[in-house]
């Protein structure tokens, strides 16, 4: 064993230093003991690119199930919670790996590249629609007016929803997203709610694919269904997933990454100048401030971790947020830079659960903010400092974002 891999130090994750400096404070961390513990969260937390990679493709780590949250309740509440218990365990990447299997060669036919190809002009008449809304206004609050809706809309696109019910996307998915929270039982009855609701809503849908079929993603799961591959509850789940993994989650990436471009006026007019850098600007924002900031894993067996044993049934974070700034791999890991050499940032996980929705999620912040800096020349802050919220366990999100043009 190395010298370096001789201690494991314990850290918390809620001290008011990493809280206010989550990227100075895991610099730290990977600098003094690559594997750490967190006491507070009973789970180990690693940190360097190397081994939070080499964790991310090793099978005896699987993707932490929801019975972590349920674990924290009593018996009559988990009871109460068994639908949103029984939805969640059928989500892929919370199934057993051969269903994991099953679902991942499902949605493969239906997440390629002529399905991106098809939502772009969709996502860039979304992305008109919106500033046309706030354009008289000259002002607008890129989280509630764009960021949000626009993914919630391209999610409601893939669902085969109707125009009118996209608003009710969106509340279910404010209801949701906290679901693999702290635990809060009021928030879990809340999100059974929507979770219930909405798969209601979607079974309304699937008798519709079964009967005429579309190009969205129900009619894939409907036509697996007559070929026996999965059934419709599993059908539904997995919808309501695909909003829970690509509404937020894009939401933060557009409007983090402008608050990144806000931050490095330098690299703002640079990209204004250079419009084809788009695409690696969006690579810079992934990396440098990207919305997964952390992922769950549990060993399912021995592992050695940056040098230790670990035994199985631990908890152990993998920050992906402190992988892309390591600066074993990044030089200057810190100096935002939109012409960086494109690599491979690990900010839709890695390997087994690699992200199925990379590809659209790319596309749609490149289209959305190309448009938003094509038509608001004289976009500008309209905040004096970024209303980041923290996200657990560690890691931001913004809960608005005002700007003028
Ligand atoms: C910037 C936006 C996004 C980010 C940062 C992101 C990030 C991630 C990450 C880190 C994982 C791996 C989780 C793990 O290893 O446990 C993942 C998985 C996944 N993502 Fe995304 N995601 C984004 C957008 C989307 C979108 C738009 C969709 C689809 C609408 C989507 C669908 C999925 C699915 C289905 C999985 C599970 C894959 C599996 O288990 O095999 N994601 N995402």
């Amino acid at each position: 064993m190395s010298e370096q891999a001789a201690t494991v130090r314990e850290y918390d994750l809620f001290t008011p230093e990493a809280m206010a400096s989550p990227d100075a404070f895991l610099h730290r961390v990977r600098a003094e003991s690559p594997l750490a513990w967190l006491p507070r969260l009973d789970a180990y937390l690693l940190t360097r690119y190397a081994d939070v990679s080499a964790a991310l493709r090793d099978r005896r780590m699987e993707s932490a199930d929801m019975s972590r949250t349920l674990q924290c309740l009593t018996p009559a509440e988990q009871e109460e919670l068994a639908p949103i218990r029984r939805s969640i365990e059928m989500w892929m990447g919370h199934t057993v790996p051969a269903d994991h299997v099953r679902f991942q060669k499902l949605l493969k036919r239906y997440f390629t590249p002529a399905m991106v190809d098809r939502l772009r002009p969709r996502v860039r008449e979304f992305t008109h629609e919106l500033l046309g809304a706030v354009a008289p206004k000259g002002q607008m609050d890129v989280v509630h007016d764009l960021a949000y809706p626009l993914p919630a809309n391209v999610i409601a696109e893939m669902l085969g929803m109707p125009v009118s019910d996209r608003e009710q996307l969106q509340a279910w998915s404010r209801d949701i997203i906290p679901v693999f929270g702290d635990g809060d039982v009021q928030q879990l009855r809340v999100a059974q709610r929507s979770i219930v609701e909405m798969e209601d809503y979607l079974r309304v849908i699937a008798a519709e694919r079964r009967r005429r079929p579309g190009e969205d993603v129900l009619s894939t799961f409907m036509a697996a269904e007559a070929e026996g591959v999965v059934t419709e509850d599993e059908a539904v789940a997995n919808c309501v997933l695909l909003l829970f993994a690509g509404h937020e989650t894009t939401a933060n990436l557009i409007a983090n990454g402008l608050v990144l471009l806000f931050e490095n006026p330098g690299q703002m007019t640079r990209l204004r100048e250079n419009p084809d850098l788009m695409p690696l600007a969006v690579e810079e924002m992934l990396r440098c401030d990207g919305p997964v900031g952390v992922i769950g894993r549990v060993t399912t067996e021995p592992v050695d971790l940056a040098g230790h044993p670990v035994p199985a049934g631990k908890h152990v974070y993998l920050a992906l947020m402190a992988a892309n700034r390591d600066p074993a791999v990044f030089a200057d890991p810190d100096v935002v830079d939109i012409g960086r050499e494109r690599s491979r940032v690990l900010s839709f996980g890695m390997g087994t659960y690699y992200c199925l929705g990379a590809a659209l999620a790319r596309m749609e912040t490149d289209e959305c903010l190309r448009i938003l800096l094509d038509r608001c020349p004289d976009l500008r802050p309209a905040y004096r400092t970024p209303d980041r919220q923290p996200s657990m366990p560690i890691g931001h999100r913004l809960g608005s974002l005002p700007v003028a043009f």
